[in-house]
């Protein structure tokens, strides 16, 4: 469960206690229905000032989730890891950037990128309120990824869900950028088998610029999904505040997120050994596990209760976590 962070929570319902229903509920549909579509954009798709509250309202929370999921990650990969500047490209209302402050206290600076000037001003106005120094302090640049300059060198890059708003050529443009960066490159969409797609393309692309992967694979070989078949996506947790369900028109008070996302550096180094895909499996007594190996192979693996200690590691084994654990329940 990704929660958000009580001065986001809070920062967000200052917005949106008095924002009128009716219009939101219209505006969600014709977001939701178009995000859907994960068809390249000619012209902002959050186009009107209620567009860009009610983002923020039922798809920050989301997009939130997802990156803290991954960049928890890439935290528990790289423990000593600890940015000190965040550029955000395609940046909305903010939310990888409040993910990263999260993660990491050691941020101090962030540039985020974005062409939509409405949520440019809600995201400031929203970053008013935080607790982070480097979120209430962000710089906030309007302007097209296509069109700005060299992006400045960063600790930390972070695209979240704006692959699928670009032609293929601008996203291989995109991360052809992106691969002089020396700083961990975090890319994450949805976690569909388009999302996947797009994730997978751009971690070839990374890897053959000489990067690394970091998270969420073991190695840099070929991914070993089936193609057409599968996708390797993940799932957080979002709790739905009221106006969260009232917006979308749902009932349940979470949801789950699925994302797709890949982690890579042009310095450092990933882990190797196992990584769990999916969330574990848990039958009468066993545990199944969807293993990535670090010879690019994938394996399920099965623990039954005899095998005591690892039985209960595996029970607790969440998604990206290494398998066998380290420590004593793995030995
Ligand atoms: C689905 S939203 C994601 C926002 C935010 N990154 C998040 O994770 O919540 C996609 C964002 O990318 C921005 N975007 C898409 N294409 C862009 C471009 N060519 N230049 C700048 N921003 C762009 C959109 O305006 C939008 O704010």
């Amino acid at each position: 469960m990704a929660d958000l962070p009580q001065d986001l929570r809070t920062a967000l319902d200052a917005v949106l206690s008095n924002a009128p229903s009716k219009e939101l509920s219209a505006s969600f549909q014709r977001l939701s229905t178009r995000y859907r579509e994960e068809q390249a954009a000619t012209a902002p798709i959050m186009a009107t000032p209620t567009d860009v509250v009610t983002y923020s309202a039922y798809r920050m929370p989301a997009t939130f989730a997802a990156v803290r999921s991954a960049l928890e990650q890439v935290a528990a990969v790289l423990p000593e890891f600890g940015p000190a500047n965040q550029l955000d490209l395609g940046g909305g209302t903010g939310a990888a950037i409040w993910a990263a402050a999260d993660t990491w206290p050691s941020l101090s600076a962030v540039t985020v990128l974005e062409q939509v000037t409405e949520a440019i001003a809600l995201g400031k106005k929203l970053a008013r309120g935080a607790a982070s120094p480097a979120v209430r302090g962000a710089s906030w640049i309007p302007g097209r990824l296509d069109q700005s300059a060299a992006f400045e060198p960063a600790d930390l890059v972070t695209v979240s869900y704006v692959l699928s708003e670009l032609s293929a050529t601008q996203q291989q443009d995109l991360v052809a950028r992106l691969c002089a960066q020396q700083g961990l490159v975090v890319l994450v969409e949805p976690g569909t088998p388009g999302g996947y797609e797009r994730i997978v393309a751009a971690r070839d692309q990374l890897i053959a610029a000489g990067h690394s992967v970091i998270a969420p694979c073991p190695h840099d070989l070929a991914c070993p999904i089936p193609r057409g078949r599968d996708w390797c996506h993940f799932t957080s947790r979002v709790n739905r505040s009221a106006v969260h369900r009232r917006t979308k028109g749902a009932e349940l008070g979470f949801e789950d997120e699925k994302f797709s996302y890949v982690v890579t550096s042009a310095v450092a180094r990933g882990q190797a050994g196992n990584r769990v895909l999916r969330h574990p499996q848990q039958r009468k007594g066993l545990v199944s596990l969807r293993l990535c190996t670090d010879a690019g192979q994938l394996q399920e693996a099965i623990v039954s209760k005899r095998q005591g200690p690892l039985y209960r590691a595996a029970r607790d084994t969440e998604f990206g976590d290494p398998w066998p654990p380290l420590g004593d329940a793995g030995s």
